[in-house]
């Protein structure tokens, strides 16, 4: 007869198993971890501090009273990851397909709960056939009420989900609602309706990964924010990425020690600006050498190329990075460019994390497709996002900053904190051939004399002193002392009190 502490022991053990180990067998032929072996990584080492382990489900529909096991399809807790708290869930495939039952939503709404009230992120795997078939409408319930309080933590706890199997239906709408969503290539999908139901609506052919896998929302939707080629590098990076946020809005960004010196000198930085106005150069140079030891974890990297947005350190505090990018486009603002960097700086404000900004914009991108796709609204999203927020905003223009689009890049006007610009900064409403063919339209047809019109706007405008000669620039600043301007406006502003009028909440153009 064993004893209690024996009988534990031996539930414990399996309730540890899940599903048993044939499930186990067939979740790691399809090349995926298991619910707890997921957290083993993502968490440090015993860490890992379970809760509702023996919970089970209460349906006694289709012969679910005589199936039965332990947690109920789904491994929640906390843990920490380098030593900073963090609540999880982790959906076990080998369960019921990870279906979502009332009582696996309770679970996952107990830790939300907690995180919540103690102010950590909220890491979820997603792992899941969604909703548990045999429970009907107890297991809707049961997503509205993780769905509510995805929303109730969203700006005062970090979520981050990583999608690591199927999401389909409605069960993507909590990651969906999230900060952040991780994939991993050939293994996850998300989409609301999956390929039968597309073929039978719109008759197009189209596979499981082609329809919601993740380069098809990284690239192309912009839902999904980074993909990783298998589950230990979706969860490692994750553990890199958390450590760059903050535990909740009230904390302020995590500091960790850094060797690399707050001054140090960038003189390559001085020739990264080509000659010429219209050849590119690669915005993650300057970037890399501005942050602490180039550490710069890169957001959305496959979406939205002209612009770029990440977390990186100055002085070892973490800041938001968002820096137009010549390479793609000409690092102009479109739709897709705008409501990536509106979503990002958004979450940086909530989190309190410092914005720097990184200017080189030719304006926004013509054409009917933007504008009746909406570019006025999205564009205003950016610009929305800019304006509202409260942190330290730092701004340096390396290049171009044109039109509407310098005043939305975090201009003086939209309450910058520090506007530098390089010397090479040329700040006007447009380039100078698109003016003088405008304002000189009768000379239109005598190249000689537009090409003097051309070097006369040029001198007159390609540059950052007669914005500098209005305030609207603070300081034009020699390239390589980027980043001891940057750690020195940061230490300055570290203390920065701002507060917008009282209301209700804002009414962003969405
Ligand atoms: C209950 C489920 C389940 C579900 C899978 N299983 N999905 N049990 N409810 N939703 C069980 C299976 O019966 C099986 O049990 C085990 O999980 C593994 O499933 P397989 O089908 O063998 O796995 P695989 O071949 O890998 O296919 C995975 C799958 C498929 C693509 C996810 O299982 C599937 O299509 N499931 C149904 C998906 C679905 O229609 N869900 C409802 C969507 S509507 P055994 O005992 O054999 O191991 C929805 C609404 C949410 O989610 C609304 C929120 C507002």
């Amino acid at each position: 007869m064993p004893t209690t502490l024996e009988m534990l022991d031996q539930r414990r053990a399996e309730a540890r198993l899940g599903g048993g180990a044939k499930r186990i067998e067939a979740q790691h032929a399809k090349g995926r971890l298991t619910a707890r072996e997921r957290l083993d990584i993502l968490l440090d080492e015993c860490s890992f501090e379970e809760l509702d382990m023996f919970v089970e489900h209460n349906c006694a529909e289709f012969g679910m009273a005589e199936q039965h096991f332990a947690g109920d399809g789904v491994v929640t807790g906390s843990g920490t990851i380098n030593g900073r708290l963090v609540f999880v869930f982790s959906q076990d495939f080998t369960v019921f397909g990870g279906s979502l039952s009332e009582r696996h939503a309770q679970k996952i709404c107990k830790i939300m709960d907690m995180a919540l009230k103690v102010g950590a992120p909220v890491i979820g795997l997603n792992d899941s056939g969604g909703a548990r078939i045999q429970e009907g409408v107890a297991s809707l319930g049961g997503y509205a009420e993780v769905f509510q309080r995805n929303v109730l933590a969203s700006g005062v706890v970090p979520q981050l989900s990583l999608v690591m199997g199927p999401c389909a239906g409605g069960a993507v709408y909590s990651p969906a609602m999230t900060d952040f969503i991780f994939m991993v290539r050939d293994s996850s999908y998300m989409f609301v309706t999956g390929p039968d139901v597309v073929k039978t609506v719109t008759n197009e052919v189209v596979t499981q990964e082609e329809l919601g896998g993740a380069s098809a929302h990284t690239a192309k939707s912009g839902v999904a924010d980074n993909a990783f080629d298998n589950d230990v590098e979706a969860l490692l990076a994750a553990r890199d990425f958390i450590d760059f946020l903050p535990s909740d809005n009230r904390t302020g960004v995590p500091e960790r020690p850094t060797d690399d010196p707050w001054d140090r000198a960038e003189p390559s930085l001085d020739t990264l600006i080509p000659d010429s106005a219209n050849k590119p150069y690669d915005m993650h140079e300057l970037i890399a050498k501005t942050v602490d030891e180039g550490d710069f974890f890169e957001v959305q990297p496959a979406f939205a190329g002209n612009i770029i947005t990440g977390f990186g350190r100055i002085e070892g505090r973490t800041v938001g990075i968002v820096a137009n990018q010549p390479m793609v486009l000409a690092g102009v603002l479109d739709i897709s460019s705008s409501r990536k960097a509106a979503r990002f700086v958004r979450f940086c404000d909530a989190f309190e994390i410092p914005i720097v900004t990184f200017v080189d914009v030719p304006g926004f991108l013509p054409g009917t497709s933007q504008e009746h796709n909406g570019i006025i609204k999205h564009g205003a999203k950016l610009l929305f996002a800019y304006a509202e927020a409260t942190v330290p905003k730092i701004t340096v223009i390396t290049r171009k900053a044109y039109g509407g689009a310098y005043d939305v890049m975090a201009s003086k006007h939209l309450r910058g904190d520090l506007n530098y610009a390089w010397p090479t900064a040329e700040i006007a409403v447009m380039g100078a051939k698109g003016a003088v063919e405008i304002i000189f339209r009768q000379e239109a047809k005598d190249p000689e004399k537009l090409a003097a019109r051309t070097a006369e706007y040029e001198a007159r405008f390609a540059n950052p002193f007669v914005a500098a000669s209005m305030g609207f620039i603070d300081e034009i600043i020699m390239p390589h002392s980027t980043r001891r301007r940057i750690a020195l406006g940061l230490r300055k502003l570290r203390h920065k009190a701002l507060e917008n009028p009282w209301k209700k909440h804002d009414n962003i153009p969405l």
